[in-house]
């Protein structure tokens, strides 16, 4: 049995992951650290305790805490880290980047380096999950590949840019194998409803104008997040130390394209007539360096990890919008702040 450590497990990305992992991987145990900012949220990963009593460790801590982290590594003799734990949202690091450069950059060297004294050269590997935004903003055509420049536009991919340098240099300094993989915009279940996709639903739902930035022109590639997962766990097995992996689908959509797909597919659902879509969108102020395109070539990790996204854009979009139509009790709580109100009551802090 493999112990490896998971950060960040209570979020989007990080508890869509916990569950495939424990299921697609039966010989590793996890260990799971997340501080259960407004982002992360238990529920998300609810009934995996009662599934896997076994393999997984629920642990509520803070990535910057290297007392903590160091006694983790020790303890539990973890042998890989899933680096997951972020601020993740651009416009929140817009209004306040600090939190982004303490838990993105002082959080990721934190683990660095109770993994390089536990570890000391050798017996563990780390991955290090990244984004394109830190390649910043393409044109009307060309793709990030692993070669493009880091050109980051936010304090957020700053942030995450800040992040893959200090986790390269681990390897490229003290020969630790760390892998780092960039995936463009997830979608999927359980993500906060404050990115684009369920913000747009859960505001239709309420009966809200879905606002989007500018004329709706910019350009995002998608992918399901469970094709990310696989991607990450192919990542760490099959990649190279010192390596960076691009994941995509090659799945570019302007956002009102987007924004336009889902509201029809909300109101094919709810019986709503389609012709109000127009009437649903708001177009508001744009984001202050706002990048206008992001693309992924992902062919090195399909040539060299055997990387294939498996689920297509069309059935992924409907298969979410269908889930948080399903799952309104959860978006609510989160919107209502009975969610915090839970963290305060359980854990005796906000
Ligand atoms: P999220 O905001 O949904 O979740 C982040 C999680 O990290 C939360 O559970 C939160 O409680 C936890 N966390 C935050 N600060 C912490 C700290 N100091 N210590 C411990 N835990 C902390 O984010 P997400 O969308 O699931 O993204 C996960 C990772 O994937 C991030 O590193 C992000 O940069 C990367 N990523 C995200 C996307 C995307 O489209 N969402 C795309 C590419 C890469
Ligand atoms: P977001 O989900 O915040 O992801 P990112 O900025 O990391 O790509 O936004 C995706 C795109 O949607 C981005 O171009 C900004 C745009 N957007 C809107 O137009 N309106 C919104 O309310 C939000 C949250 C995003």
């Amino acid at each position: 049995m493999r112990t490896v450590l998971v950060t960040g497990a209570a979020g989007f990305i990080g508890s869509n992951f916990v569950r495939l992992a424990l299921e697609e991987r039966p010989d590793w145990r996890l260990v799971v650290l997340d501080a259960l900012t407004y982002a992360g949220n238990l529920e998300n990963l609810e009934g995996v305790q009662e599934a896997y009593p076994e393999r997984y460790r629920f642990l509520r801590g803070d990535v910057t805490d290297a007392v903590q982290v160091q006694a983790l590594f020790q303890e539990e003799g973890v042998s890989g880290v899933f680096h997951f734990a972020a601020e993740s949202h651009v416009d929140r690091s817009i209004l306040g980047p600090m939190a982004f450069v303490r838990t993105n950059v002082l959080g990721t060297a934190t683990l660095l380096e109770a993994a390089r004294s536990a570890w000391k050269g050798q017996g563990g590997r780390f991955l290090q999950v990244s984004t394109d935004e830190v390649y910043g903003a393409l044109g009307e055509t060309g793709l990030f590949t692993e070669g493009t420049p880091l050109d980051p536009s936010s304090p957020y991919s700053a942030s995450k840019a800040a992040s893959d340098h200090l986790a390269l240099a681990y390897h490229r300094t003290y020969g630790m194998e760390v892998v780092v993989t960039r995936c463009c915009n997830n979608y999927g279940p359980y993500q906060f409803p404050e990115k684009l996709i369920p913000f747009m639903v859960t505001r239709a739902l309420e009966g809200k104008p879905c606002p989007v930035y500018g004329r709706g022109e910019n350009v995002r590639d998608w992918i399901h997040v469970d094709d990310h997962n696989r991607g990450v766990i192919l990542a760490f097995e099959k990649g190279a130390p010192g390596e960076v992996y691009n994941l995509g689908a090659r799945c570019e959509r302007k956002n009102l394209e987007l924004v336009r797909a889902l509201l029809r597919e909300l109101s094919r659902l709810k019986g709503w007539d389609e012709g109000g879509i127009g009437e649903r969108i708001a177009f508001v102020k744009d984001r202050p360096g706002h990048d206008w395109r992001y693309a992924i070539d992902p062919s090195k990790s399909e040539r060299e990890l055997g990387f294939r996204p498996r689920v297509p854009f069309e059935e992924g979009l409907r298969s979410t919008v269908a889930w948080y139509l399903e799952h309104e009790g959860w978006w609510r709580r989160i919107l209502s702040g009975e969610y915090r109100e839970f963290v305060k009551r359980q854990y005796g802090e906000a």
